[in-house]
């Protein structure tokens, strides 16, 4: 059993026992033993205009759900509602940053996205077309979506925090014909001038041909004629009803860009069918939503959270959501108990870093609110430490609300693992995502893809598909296999560490490969890296991360300056800025050391585990393949050199 394996293990509680529920069991066998009719029977839940033939064509490692089935997700989200009392039924509850309110009706969202998905014809967006969304969270952001899915145009949402030159490498890879963004957006107070960036971004991304602004504040901003529309002026004539297109379960609904072990970023697509089953089937299993449940995810539409959680989960049950446009200690660290109180929230869903920037106030500001309308909590994006667990679960839930640790990905399209308050609930243990949800298959297996004993670290598969499994990567089908299904053949590889406790429950133990996670955000160590080597001082750089407190991981730079130049303030000042130029402010860098060689094998390959294990302080191992052990001593002093400058 590794160390690692060993820490996790002594920390758990051990008085628990694994009490599945009957409902929980039985739902488990019945997707092990026939999954056809298991999620033919959760697909039935959503309204088909046309049944499927076959639930599932498994072609290793493409998968198709529902084939021959014919759905539509706006039809399915708003459609079915309007002709049921749920009609005056409020959908989202949008505060801005400023205080300002708005609340939309399922009747509301409906009308404007009719009149959005007329807009965006009028502006000859087909079935097919990519178009991408580049908002702050407005409810608009949600309009826009729901739109293109009438009419079957394949969105892509890029969130506002990154640069025009990562939109840019977005809108090109995806050849997006028109972009929906708005004058600017409010972020912890100050202005984001989105359609500044996006008029930069469009300047290297020749597919555009439209974009469409939303009048957030009415900044003067350049509208280029024959390309550039005002969302309010242009849907003032349009009309207020559009049939929703019949599209092939297949159809691809969106394609979401994320961070993997290359400089580029992938595009995930998801297909409309199973996708939209697995965000019904998990929306319920892990939320349990009720009728008069106010329902909160505190997720920008940004990421697959958003999508998932704040859209098409909440929308396809017909649940009230709160929507918020600041970050969790903007205006004020209370903001967001005074959100769930004023509301009366009763479904919380957030991240470990906002939990523990939240709980670094302390308990006064939680305490001043009354949140006794809480009656279940969630976390995602990344491990949750005990302590911060049992914040969450006592000050914010009171000890009443049962947290559900919910462990997926942007592939994955919904939840995984996580406790079901819906079909059972096991006992909960602070820190551990429970046990997987029904139809799903996880294991942890060594790097021979053999399952290892319990208690022992490994890596997380899953060995069979589930519908809310990503189609394929975008126009990239040689990267989906090399990455997701080589490495252990017939299981989808997520890139987890992970270990099982004797009650079968799974810990996550973070990211096996390349990819950090800084507030959650998934960042790729060689994006970082091709990122820096577009200055003209650096020779090298290694991209890493250490444990933060906070964020959870923080983005730790060593770079070798091209011979002749000295380190100074000025040049970390100037690599921060190139790593916002090229990314965005998310991937801005926590420290940067300066170093005159990176630690290399003979064969001249970065030792990033000793790097790695350099910036986050653990103890290095074996280096005798080290080409220069001289370096590593060095990247270590500069590292407490560094820690010696912060705690003085
Ligand atoms: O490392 C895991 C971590 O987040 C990664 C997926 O990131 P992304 O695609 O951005 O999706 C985040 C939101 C679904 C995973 O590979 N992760 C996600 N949830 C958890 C987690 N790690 C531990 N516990 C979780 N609950």
């Amino acid at each position: 059993m590794s160390r690692e394996s060993e820490d996790v293990l002594r920390s758990l509680p051990t008085e628990s026992r694994f009490y599945p529920s009957y409902r929980y069991s039985s739902q488990v066998a019945a997707a092990h033993s026939s999954p056809d009719s298991f999620w033919s029977s959760q697909a039935r839940k959503l309204e088909w205009f046309r049944n499927w033939d076959k639930v599932l064509e498994w072609e290793e490692p493409y998968a198709r759900w529902f084939v021959g089935g014919t759905i539509n997700a706006s039809f399915n989200a708003l459609d079915r509602h309007i002709h049921t009392s749920r009609r005056n039924k409020v959908a989202y509850i949008w505060e801005g940053e400023n205080g300002e309110v708005r609340s939309l009706t399922f009747q509301d969202l409906f009308r404007e996205v009719n009149k959005f998905a007329n807009l965006l014809v009028a502006q000859g967006i087909v079935r097919g077309d990519r178009i991408a969304i580049y908002m702050p969270m407005v409810p608009e952001f949600i309009i826009a979506i729901l739109a293109a899915t009438r009419i079957g145009a394949t969105f892509s949402v890029i969130f506002s925090g990154f640069s025009a030159m990562a939109l840019a490498g977005r809108l090109n890879d995806s050849k997006t014909k028109l972009v929906v963004t708005a004058d600017v957006g409010h972020r912890r107070g100050k202005v984001l001038k989105l359609k500044e960036i996006v008029d930069e971004a469009v300047t290297s991304a020749p597919s555009v041909e439209r974009i469409v602004v939303y009048r957030r504040e009415g900044k003067d901003v350049d509208m280029k004629e024959g390309r550039d529309i005002w969302w309010q002026d242009s849907i003032k004539d349009v009309k207020t009803y559009l049939a929703p297109e019949h599209l092939d379960s297949t159809h691809p609904l969106f394609i979401l860009y994320t961070s993997g072990t290359t400089g580029k970023p992938k595009g995930a697509v998801h297909g409309t069918g199973g996708y939209l089953t697995y965000a019904y089937a998990t929306q319920k299993w892990v939320f349990d939503g009720r009728e008069d449940d106010v329902y909160w995810c505190t997720a920008d539409i940004g990421w697959i959270t958003g999508h998932t959680y704040v859209i098409f989960g909440p929308l396809l049950h017909g649940l009230t959501s709160v929507i918020f446009e600041g970050t969790p200690d903007y205006p004020t660290p209370e903001k967001w108990w005074e959100i769930i109180e004023r509301h009366k929230v009763s479904i919380f869903y957030t991240t470990p870093t906002a939990i523990r920037s939240l709980m670094r106030h302390g308990n006064d500001l939680p305490n001043k609110h009354d949140l006794g309308s809480l009656r279940l909590l969630g976390t995602v994006g990344e491990p949750i430490n005990p302590a911060a667990w049992e914040w969450y679960y006592d000050i914010i839930g009171g000890t009443r609300c049962p947290i559900v640790d919910t462990f997926w990905q942007t592939e994955t399209g919904g939840i995984l693992i996580s406790p079901s308050p819906n079909l059972g609930l096991v006992p909960l243990k602070p820190g551990s995502a429970t046990l997987p949800l029904p139809g799903i298959e996880a294991d942890i297996v060594d790097e021979n893809g053999s399952s290892v004993p319990l208690g022992v670290r490994g890596f997380l598969v899953i060995k069979r598909p589930w519908p809310g499994m990503f189609a394929n990567l975008y126009e990239d089908p040689e990267r989906y296999k090399e990455v997701y299904w080589t490495k252990f053949p017939g299981s989808y590889y997520t890139g987890d560490y992970a270990v099982r406790d004797k009650d079968g429950y799974f810990w996550l133990l973070g990211r096996a490969d390349e990819v950090l996670k800084v507030s959650g955000h998934r960042l790729g160590t060689i994006e970082i890296e091709d990122a820096l080597m577009g200055h003209s001082s650096i020779a090298e750089a290694a991209v890493s991360s250490r444990p933060d407190p906070i964020k959870g991981e923080g983005i730790i730079i060593f770079a070798v300056l091209k011979r002749g130049l000295s380190p100074s303030q000025d040049l970390k000042d100037g690599l921060k800025q190139q790593v916002r130029k090229v990314l965005g402010p998310i991937a801005t860098p926590d420290e940067i050391h300066f170093v005159s060689a990176l630690p290399k094998t003979r064969s001249g390959k970065i030792m990033r585990r000793v790097v790695k294990a350099v910036a986050s302080g653990a103890s290095i191992g074996d280096v005798t393949t080290l080409e220069d052990e001289a370096s590593v001593e060095e990247l270590k002093k500069a590292v407490e050199e560094f820690s010696k400058t912060v705690s003085g």
